[in-house]
């Protein structure tokens, strides 16, 4: 199955040769990894402090700058204080996302008075979509950079460290779209790998940018229209990450379902593929080959526009054994009304019999979502219909917010904005009603076995040695106890507890 242009997204055209990049100087070897240091040279390394916003594609953009600044003797730490280097990368979803970085950056000044020498960077979203009111705002950073500038992070701080870094300087803006593509060469950036933390799952995006023009959304305005990476380039980073253990790879985009379509030559560029129409994709041959690379052992994938939602994909559910059990796709609402002033471009009918293509083929497969309640327009008889679908889901677990208007986008315009008092309420309800359903699903867990990919070490409670995370197949969370490390390991566990967040159990 899965006839589609393969050879189009197979070459590797737009991935410039090490020697042509403008920054290869600071990377002189093809090397994977932070370079070894002499310990005598160890107090010349400098710090960096990263802090994240927003979504896995956040995630993904910090390691890449941690890769980059890790070729400039720049090593991370948890300690802001200690760090010559404050990286905010930032996330403009929500008004509040953007609130929470203003405040934070209020709270770094009295730092950035008592240290000049240190540069002070606000990156992702809200430095592309308001870099200039930013710049008025918090005049005391040193740069504001857009998500499309993360590869010339290294001429960047080039650049400050010949103009200084003293507070009065106006900050440095660059936050121009790259018109050109996508392309994240791998011997050029490499992917970031932390070999302490024995990292078990990695995020590679495969496609930035949005096309869908939701009526809620900044993101094609933030992170401009769909670009696409070459699928050679994927395969690549997923080989690297497997031959250092990973285990799981979580392909990342705004819309992952549309990947490859703007690589696709001239006479296929321009045809949308129809819900109706298409049985093929480049997103599900990019699954069949990620999963082809030996040592794959989890395919995640997210996010998923139900619009661009075709049958091949569907099939590659079915086919390819990788692919986990378990579905993101974002409702937004259950009321066709609301989902048609959302631009979404899908009715609930049309939504349900997507859902049913994948039930066909995984039964038991945990569907999630993400919702939005107070969309302009919503009546109380729209908010039942978004009840009903959750309600007839039975979602694993959703993501629900209450709508906040963005700027620039359609849907600040529309009249009948819901008051605030009247989303908290439609809020508290969805969740409770969610609430009820996820212990539900986690009770009927117990007893069960299920496979489980330990990820990590129990954070929060540093003193207990012994607890162990990881998640099933079908995404839920897994507390195991053990002694031994555990981190990696991909075991049988039965089932023993559960409440609204985790499962807990013991290795089968
Ligand atoms: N208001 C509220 N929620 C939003 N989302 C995106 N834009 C907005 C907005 N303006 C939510 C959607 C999306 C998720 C990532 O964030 O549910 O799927
Ligand atoms: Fe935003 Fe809609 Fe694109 Fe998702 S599909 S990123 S909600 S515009």
């Amino acid at each position: 199955m899965l006839e589609v242009e393969t050879d189009s997204l197979a070459t590797n055209e737009s991935v410039p040769a090490a020697a042509e990049n403008p920054f290869a100087k600071y990377m002189p070897k093809p090397q994977v990894n932070y370079p070894v240091v002499p310990e005598h040279q160890q107090g010349f390394l400098k710090k960096v402090y990263v802090q994240t916003w927003g979504c896995q594609m956040n995630v993904a953009d910090s390691e890449r700058m941690l890769g980059l600044l890790g070729r400039m003797n720049y090593r991370p730490t948890e300690d802001v204080n200690e760090a010559d280097f404050v990286l905010l990368n930032t996330c403009h979803i929500r008004e509040k996302a953007r609130h929470k970085v203003v405040s934070r950056l209020g709270e770094l000044r009295p730092l950035k008075e008592k240290k000049p020498d240190l540069i002070l960077a606000v990156a992702g979203c809200v430095a592309q979509a308001e870099a200039k009111s930013l710049a008025r705002e918090v005049p005391f950073v040193d740069v504001i950079f857009g998500p499309d500038q993360i590869e010339e992070l290294p001429a960047l701080l080039e650049t400050l460290a010949t103009r200084g870094t003293a507070i009065g300087d106006a900050p440095h803006i660059h936050a121009e779209f790259n018109k050109e593509g996508y392309s994240i060469p791998v011997d050029v950036v490499p992917p970031y790998f932390d070999e302490g933390k024995h990292e078990v799952s990695k995020f590679i995006n495969i496609v930035k940018g949005c096309n869908n023009f939701c009526t809620f959304c900044v993101v094609p305005y933030t992170r401009g229209r769909e670009k696409s990476r070459v699928a050679d380039e994927i395969i690549r980073e997923t080989e690297f990450f497997v031959s250092k253990g990973v285990r799981e790879i979580v392909l990342l985009g705004q819309n992952v379902n549309s990947y490859g379509l703007d690589l696709l030559d001239e006479t296929h560029a321009h045809k949308k593929v129809s819900l109706e129409t298409a049985g093929t994709l480049p997103f599900a041959d990019l699954l069949y080959k990620v999963a082809a690379v030996p040592g794959v052992e989890r395919i995640r994938f997210t996010t998923s526009n139900p619009h661009d939602f075709t049958p091949g994909l569907a099939a590659a559910f079915r086919d390819v054994k990788q692919i986990c059990n378990a579905f993101h796709l974002p409702v937004q609402s259950g009321s066709d009304r609301i989902l048609d002033r959302m631009n979404r471009q899908y009715t609930r009918a049309e939504y349900l019999e997507r859902v049913g293509w994948i039930r066909a083929v995984r039964p038991d497969i945990a569907f999630s979502t993400d919702l939005i309640v107070g969309f302009p327009g919503e009546t109380d008889e729209d908010f039942e219909e978004t009840l009903s679908l959750v309600e007839e889901m039975k979602y694993a677990f959703i993501y629900a917010f209450k709508y906040s208007p963005r700027r620039g986008t359609p849907a600040t315009r529309f009249k009948e904005q819901v008051p605030e008092a009247v989303k908290n309420v439609r809020l508290q309800k969805l969740l409770e009603l969610q609430k009820r359903e996820t212990e539900r699903q986690n009770a009927a867990e117990i007893g069960l076995t299920r496979e489980v990919l330990m990820l990590y070490r129990n954070r929060k409670d540093k003193g207990d040695e012994s607890t162990w995370y990881g998640r099933s197949n079908e995404g839920r969370l897994v507390k195991v106890h053990s002694p031994r490390d555990l981190i990696g390991k991909l075991l049988q566990v039965k089932i023993t507890g559960a409440n609204a967040t985790a499962l807990e159990g013991h290795p089968a």
